[in-house]
């Protein structure tokens, strides 16, 4: 199904890569990317690569299965498997876990949080969260939606891990103690994933680009006030519109005077500027991410 999405556009079956999305989005990719637009666009239609972290246990049991594992950025390797990764031992033993380097590269953009609290902020089904516990983090996830801590519950239980978790709209205060680290994974239009949600360049509309840009500047300050003074704010979509990045966080900044831009340390995927962080670039299977450090006053 997503093999046929990539090359359908609503007029039929497009010819080249600025051809297959709308004109509107082609736009915001050119001015993301420049000259780069259209190879980043070629490469956001094709399938999604099979991205794995791995412990050194599991390189070598995926490896003993016939499996291929080349080493990638953030560490996270890329692998042809000899099965289905659900019946690997890496899989099941809690070795691997799926994520693309650049979704990865927001949680390494916290530095190091060894032992320390962080705050999972539309923590999801928990993939950031695992990634923050493996780290050593002391994890709290927050989400919206209640049945989504299940999920991550049972993914974290496979991997030996353990996060606590709140069910909470963060378009409204949360009373919880601030910590030394909040992560803020923001709902977004999902514009940097097409390889993986290859419907979303028939479905999004600028209306929605719009609207989730204003979720977002709801959720932001929210999110801040849960900074212990300090303390470090990284938010981050998995989208690369100049609306849902750089405008939200440059918002925020002009009203919050407490805090300031850093910049993104541990970055080892392809990356521009964009105003206070940076953008991701779709190259090599690497995903579409904004990025951006926020340091709150001691
Ligand atoms: C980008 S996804 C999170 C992915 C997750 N951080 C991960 O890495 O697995 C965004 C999440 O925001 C949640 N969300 C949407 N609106 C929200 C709100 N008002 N308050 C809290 N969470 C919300 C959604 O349920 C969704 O799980």
């Amino acid at each position: 199904m997503n093999a046929v999405l990539r090359r359908v556009t609503l007029d039929g079956v497009a010819a080249g890569p600025e051809a297959e999305v709308p004109a509107w989005l082609a736009e915001l990719y050119r001015r993301a990317y420049g000259d780069a637009a259209e190879r980043v666009l070629a490469d956001l239609l094709e399938p999604q690569p099979l991205w794995l972290s791995l412990s050194d246990e599991g390189v070598r049991a995926l490896e003993s299965e016939g499996s291929v594992v080349k080493g990638g950025p953030q560490g996270v390797d890329r692998v042809s498997l000899e099965r289905p990764l659900r019946q690997t031992a890496a899989y099941s033993r809690g070795q691997a876990q799926p994520i693309n380097p650049a979704s990865l590269a927001c949680v390494d953009a916290l530095g190091d949080v060894a032992g320390a609290r962080v705050l999972d902020l539309a923590g999801g089904a928990g993939v950031k969260a695992a990634m923050l516990a493996t780290r050593g983090a002391k994890v709290t996830s927050v989400d919206l939606v209640g049945a989504k801590h299940e999920a991550a519950r049972a993914n974290l239980r496979r991997l030996g891990l353990k996060a606590d978790f709140l069910t909470h709209d963060l378009t409204r205060p949360l009373a919880v103690d601030p910590a030394p680290f909040v992560l803020l994974d923001a709902p977004c239009t999902g514009s940097g994933t097409l390889r993986s949600h290859p419907e979303i360049k028939l479905r999004l509309t600028p209306d929605a680009v719009d609207e989730m840009a204003r979720l977002q500047g709801q959720m932001l300050p929210n999110a801040a006030a849960l900074v212990a003074p300090g303390g470090t704010l990284v938010y981050s979509v998995c989208s690369v519109t100049p609306q849902e990045g750089p405008e939200v966080v440059a918002r925020f900044l002009e009203t919050q005077p407490g805090f300031a831009a850093e910049s993104v340390p541990g970055l080892e995927v392809p990356h521009v500027p964009a105003g206070p962080g940076v953008l991701t670039v779709p190259e090599g299977g690497i995903d579409g991410f904004f990025i951006a450090r926020l340091r709150r006053q001691a």
